[in-house]
């Protein structure tokens, strides 16, 4: 293995926009289609990659409330990876100590797939080398609106309204904020990803396609977050 350099201040919640499985595709004259299913093949790696980095958290953008907008077949292509990606993968991702979560919304997804989901969160609901959040069905104004909705439903009263409160009825209740925001293909945006809980995160853009981002890239993500100066407002001596 090649010299490496030394890791000290890893993330504690790591979140990734995986862009590019489109263009991926494209460059190599393939349906769209085979760019998510390399895709969804990365996913392994990268998993795997968290773990030997010690990431505590990480969260996966898969699908937004805004992909609805995408033609019906490619939308079905993604539900079908999803759901082959969890039967494929879960006796291996619990092995390996993965906690699996579902943030976002169930409305639309498809029943089985929602079961799978559960069934997934169920089984590795007591494992704590990684906790792995899929953001599937996924809108940050979405949670935001759901998490509005349930304090009025409870009742709360303006005074009690605070960050705090806010924050524990998100989908990401319990977690974190996060602190390192990849984005793979190139964009310059979040397209509606965590944007309550990434208000001080730290932003990593590469123009490599999702397909193609391995251990190594992240690797080089993480590095450039341990050099970033985090000041949240205030002055570091
Ligand atoms: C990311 O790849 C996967 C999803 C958004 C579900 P894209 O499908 O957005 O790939 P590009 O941006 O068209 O290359
Ligand atoms: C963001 O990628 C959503 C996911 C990666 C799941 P998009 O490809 O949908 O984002 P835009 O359309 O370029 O903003
Ligand atoms: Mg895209």
């Amino acid at each position: 293995m090649s010299e490496q350099p030394a890791l000290y201040r890893v993330p504690q919640h790591v979140g990734i926009i995986m862009d590019g499985n489109g263009r991926w595709a494209q460059q190599r004259g393939l349906p769209r289609s085979a760019g998510h299913r390399a895709g969804t093949e990365n996913l392994r790696r990268v998993i795997e990659a968290a773990v030997e980095f010690a990431v505590p958290i990480l969260t996966l953008y898969a699908f937004s409330t805004e992909n609805w907008k995408r033609p019906r077949q490619e939308v079905d292509a993604l539900m079908s990876l999803m759901s082959a990606a969890l039967r494929d993968e879960l006796g291996k991702l619990h092995a390996n100590g993965v906690r699996i979560r579902h943030i976002g919304a169930e409305q639309g997804v498809p029943r089985l797939l929602l079961t799978g989901i559960r069934h997934a969160e169920t089984l590795t609901q007591h494992n704590q080398r990684l906790q792995l959040n899929v953001a599937f069905n996924y809108g940050g104004r979405a949670d935001i609106v759901q998490a509005v909705r349930t304090l009025v439903e409870r009742g709360i009263s303006p005074a009690q309204i605070d960050e705090q409160a806010i924050a524990e009825v998100l989908s990401t209740a319990g977690l974190p904020d996060v602190d390192l925001i990849i984005r793979t293909a190139g964009e310059m945006r979040l397209s509606n990803f965590l944007i309550w809980e990434a208000a001080y995160a730290e932003y990593y853009s590469t123009v490599v396609y999702w397909p193609d981002f391995d251990r190594e890239e992240l690797l080089k993500a993480l590095l450039a977050y341990q050099a970033r100066e985090r000041r949240y407002g205030g002055l570091n001596q």
